[in-house]
Protein backbone atom coordinates (compact mmCIF):
# COMPACT_ATOMS: atom_id res chain seq x y z
CA UNK A 1 0.00 0.00 0.00
CA UNK A 2 1.20 3.80 -0.85
CA UNK A 3 1.15 5.48 2.51
CA UNK A 4 2.54 9.26 2.11
CA UNK A 5 4.40 8.85 -0.69
CA UNK A 6 6.34 5.99 0.83
CA UNK A 7 5.41 2.34 -0.43
CA UNK A 8 4.84 -0.35 2.25
CA UNK A 9 4.77 -4.10 2.27
CA UNK A 10 3.24 -6.06 4.90
CA UNK A 11 4.90 -9.34 5.49
CA UNK A 12 3.06 -12.29 6.52
CA UNK A 13 2.26 -12.11 10.07
CA UNK A 14 3.13 -8.62 10.92
CA UNK A 15 0.32 -6.42 11.59
CA UNK A 16 -0.86 -4.03 8.77
CA UNK A 17 -0.98 -0.44 8.88
CA UNK A 18 -4.95 0.66 10.25
CA UNK A 19 -6.92 3.32 11.58
CA UNK A 20 -4.31 3.87 14.40
CA UNK A 21 -1.35 3.39 12.72
CA UNK A 22 -2.83 6.18 10.29
CA UNK A 23 -3.98 8.62 13.12
CA UNK A 24 -0.52 8.61 14.33
CA UNK A 25 0.93 9.25 11.19
CA UNK A 26 -1.70 12.03 11.39
CA UNK A 27 -0.18 13.52 14.19
CA UNK A 28 3.61 13.33 13.02
CA UNK A 29 3.42 14.89 9.77
CA UNK A 30 6.15 17.61 9.52
CA UNK A 31 7.59 16.83 12.26
CA UNK A 32 11.73 17.72 12.23
CA UNK A 33 13.94 15.59 14.74
CA UNK A 34 17.96 14.81 15.01
CA UNK A 35 17.72 11.38 16.27
CA UNK A 36 14.34 9.42 15.82
CA UNK A 37 13.28 6.69 17.78
CA UNK A 38 10.39 4.32 16.45
CA UNK A 39 9.30 1.67 19.20
CA UNK A 40 6.87 -1.39 18.26
CA UNK A 41 8.00 -0.29 14.64
CA UNK A 42 5.54 -3.41 12.63
CA UNK A 43 5.99 -2.79 9.00
CA UNK A 44 7.93 0.82 9.63
CA UNK A 45 5.22 2.58 8.35
CA UNK A 46 4.76 5.20 11.01
CA UNK A 47 9.19 5.37 11.07
CA UNK A 48 9.11 5.73 7.16
CA UNK A 49 6.99 8.79 7.28
CA UNK A 50 9.16 10.36 10.17
CA UNK A 51 12.45 9.20 8.40
CA UNK A 52 11.38 11.66 5.49
CA UNK A 53 12.24 14.83 8.09
CA UNK A 54 14.83 13.17 10.56
CA UNK A 55 18.91 12.92 10.79
CA UNK A 56 18.59 9.47 11.59
CA UNK A 57 15.98 6.75 12.91
CA UNK A 58 16.07 3.64 14.97
CA UNK A 59 13.42 1.11 14.20
CA UNK A 60 12.53 -1.41 16.81
CA UNK A 61 10.02 -4.46 17.83
CA UNK A 62 9.70 -7.49 19.51
CA UNK A 63 8.76 -9.73 16.72
CA UNK A 64 12.10 -10.33 13.98
CA UNK A 65 9.32 -10.57 11.29
CA UNK A 66 8.75 -6.83 11.97
CA UNK A 67 12.22 -5.99 11.80
CA UNK A 68 12.89 -8.16 8.66
CA UNK A 69 9.34 -6.13 7.07
CA UNK A 70 10.98 -2.40 8.20
CA UNK A 71 14.00 -2.99 7.11
CA UNK A 72 12.55 -4.19 3.58
CA UNK A 73 10.30 -1.23 3.48
CA UNK A 74 13.16 0.95 4.46
CA UNK A 75 15.56 -0.12 1.54
CA UNK A 76 12.90 -0.07 -1.05
CA UNK A 77 11.68 3.30 -0.47
CA UNK A 78 15.98 4.49 -0.47
CA UNK A 79 15.90 5.02 3.17
CA UNK A 80 17.97 2.55 4.59
CA UNK A 81 20.98 4.72 4.54
CA UNK A 82 19.72 6.70 7.74
CA UNK A 83 17.46 3.64 9.82
CA UNK A 84 18.90 1.25 11.44
CA UNK A 85 17.27 -1.97 12.98
CA UNK A 86 17.14 -3.87 16.13
CA UNK A 87 14.87 -6.41 17.30
CA UNK A 88 14.05 -6.04 21.34
CA UNK A 89 11.55 -4.96 24.13
CA UNK A 90 11.09 -1.60 24.05
CA UNK A 91 14.11 0.37 25.21
CA UNK A 92 16.09 -2.64 26.46
CA UNK A 93 18.61 -2.25 23.79
CA UNK A 94 18.77 1.45 23.36
CA UNK A 95 21.92 3.51 23.74
CA UNK A 96 22.19 7.27 23.96
CA UNK A 97 19.02 9.52 23.66
CA UNK A 98 16.29 10.35 20.72
CA UNK A 99 14.38 13.83 20.28
CA UNK A 100 11.60 12.57 18.84
CA UNK A 101 10.32 8.61 19.92
CA UNK A 102 7.04 7.29 18.42
CA UNK A 103 5.33 4.17 19.54
CA UNK A 104 1.92 2.38 18.80
CA UNK A 105 1.56 0.07 21.25
CA UNK A 106 -0.53 -2.88 21.44
CA UNK A 107 -3.31 -1.57 23.53
CA UNK A 108 -6.33 -3.53 23.71
CA UNK A 109 -7.37 -5.54 26.80
CA UNK A 110 -7.27 -9.26 26.47
CA UNK A 111 -10.79 -10.47 26.72
CA UNK A 112 -11.47 -14.03 28.52
CA UNK A 113 -10.64 -16.81 26.11
CA UNK A 114 -9.01 -14.69 23.55
CA UNK A 115 -5.49 -15.84 22.43
CA UNK A 116 -3.72 -13.31 22.95
CA UNK A 117 -1.34 -11.68 19.90
CA UNK A 118 1.44 -9.91 20.66
CA UNK A 119 0.60 -7.06 18.08
CA UNK A 120 -2.45 -5.64 20.09
CA UNK A 121 -2.77 -7.24 23.02
CA UNK A 122 -2.07 -4.95 25.58
CA UNK A 123 -2.29 -7.78 28.72
CA UNK A 124 -5.45 -7.68 30.96
CA UNK A 125 -6.39 -3.57 31.29
CA UNK A 126 -4.36 -2.81 28.21
CA UNK A 127 -1.65 -1.16 29.87
CA UNK A 128 1.28 -4.00 30.00
CA UNK A 129 3.37 -2.05 27.04
CA UNK A 130 2.16 2.37 27.49
CA UNK A 131 3.19 1.63 31.40
CA UNK A 132 6.42 0.38 30.50
CA UNK A 133 7.16 2.55 27.73
CA UNK A 134 6.24 6.21 30.18
CA UNK A 135 8.40 4.41 32.68
CA UNK A 136 11.35 4.45 30.71
CA UNK A 137 10.69 7.24 28.40
CA UNK A 138 12.11 9.72 30.66
CA UNK A 139 15.61 8.20 30.41
CA UNK A 140 16.16 7.94 26.39
CA UNK A 141 14.22 11.16 25.52
CA UNK A 142 16.64 14.24 24.81
CA UNK A 143 15.93 17.42 27.23
CA UNK A 144 13.75 18.97 24.48
CA UNK A 145 12.52 16.20 22.83
CA UNK A 146 8.72 14.89 22.24
CA UNK A 147 7.76 11.40 22.27
CA UNK A 148 4.36 10.56 20.13
CA UNK A 149 2.24 7.05 21.53
CA UNK A 150 -1.06 5.93 20.73
CA UNK A 151 -3.87 5.99 23.36
CA UNK A 152 -7.52 4.14 23.41
CA UNK A 153 -9.83 5.66 24.97
CA UNK A 154 -10.44 1.46 26.44
CA UNK A 155 -7.53 1.79 28.83
CA UNK A 156 -7.60 5.13 30.47
CA UNK A 157 -6.27 8.81 28.91
CA UNK A 158 -6.52 9.85 33.06
CA UNK A 159 -4.00 6.93 34.41
CA UNK A 160 -1.75 8.01 31.28
CA UNK A 161 -1.43 11.63 32.15
CA UNK A 162 -1.23 10.49 36.12
CA UNK A 163 2.16 7.98 35.25
CA UNK A 164 3.95 10.86 33.12
CA UNK A 165 3.72 13.39 35.96
CA UNK A 166 5.21 10.63 38.07
CA UNK A 167 7.80 10.26 35.73
CA UNK A 168 8.45 14.03 35.98
CA UNK A 169 6.50 14.15 32.10
CA UNK A 170 3.95 15.89 30.82
CA UNK A 171 1.59 14.89 27.99
CA UNK A 172 -0.90 16.08 25.89
CA UNK A 173 -3.96 14.94 23.25
CA UNK A 174 -2.73 16.34 20.07
CA UNK A 175 -5.42 14.22 18.08
CA UNK A 176 -8.07 12.07 18.49
CA UNK A 177 -10.68 10.25 16.30
CA UNK A 178 -13.62 7.71 17.62
CA UNK A 179 -14.17 4.79 15.91
CA UNK A 180 -16.65 1.61 16.09
CA UNK A 181 -15.89 0.98 19.61
CA UNK A 182 -13.15 3.20 21.27
CA UNK A 183 -11.93 6.69 20.80
CA UNK A 184 -8.20 6.68 19.88
CA UNK A 185 -5.61 9.84 21.19
CA UNK A 186 -2.25 10.33 20.20
CA UNK A 187 -0.12 11.55 23.49
CA UNK A 188 2.65 13.91 23.04
CA UNK A 189 5.13 13.53 25.43
CA UNK A 190 8.01 15.40 26.95
CA UNK A 191 10.21 16.64 30.47
CA UNK A 192 7.78 18.40 32.11
CA UNK A 193 8.84 22.48 31.77
CA UNK A 194 10.36 21.76 28.73
CA UNK A 195 8.05 22.70 25.95
CA UNK A 196 6.43 26.64 25.90
CA UNK A 197 3.67 25.77 23.75
C1 LIG B 1 -0.33 -2.27 16.98
S1 LIG B 1 1.14 -2.91 16.25
C2 LIG B 1 1.78 -1.40 15.52
C3 LIG B 1 2.72 -1.61 14.36
C4 LIG B 1 3.11 -0.34 13.60
N1 LIG B 1 3.85 0.57 14.44
C5 LIG B 1 1.91 0.36 13.03
O1 LIG B 1 1.53 1.42 13.56
O2 LIG B 1 1.31 -0.15 12.08
C6 LIG B 1 2.18 -3.16 17.69
C7 LIG B 1 3.59 -3.70 17.42
O3 LIG B 1 4.28 -3.75 18.68
C8 LIG B 1 5.14 -4.89 18.70
N2 LIG B 1 5.43 -5.17 20.11
C9 LIG B 1 4.62 -5.76 21.04
N3 LIG B 1 5.20 -5.78 22.26
C10 LIG B 1 6.42 -5.18 22.10
C11 LIG B 1 7.49 -4.89 22.99
N4 LIG B 1 7.42 -5.21 24.30
N5 LIG B 1 8.60 -4.29 22.51
C12 LIG B 1 8.69 -3.97 21.19
N6 LIG B 1 7.71 -4.22 20.28
C13 LIG B 1 6.58 -4.80 20.73
C14 LIG B 1 4.35 -5.94 17.95
O4 LIG B 1 5.19 -6.97 17.46
C15 LIG B 1 3.69 -5.11 16.83
O5 LIG B 1 4.52 -5.08 15.69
Amino acid sequence: MRIDGVEVAVLDGVYPPSEDTFLLIDAIRGVRSGRALEVCCGTGAVGLVAAGGAGSILEIDADPRAVANARLNFERNGLGGRADFAVGDLFACVRGRFDLILMNPPYLPEGEGDAPDMAWSGGPRGRAVIDRFIDGMGGVLEGGGRAFFLQSSLNGEGETARRLARAGLEGRVVIRRGFQFEELAVIEAFHAGSQKD
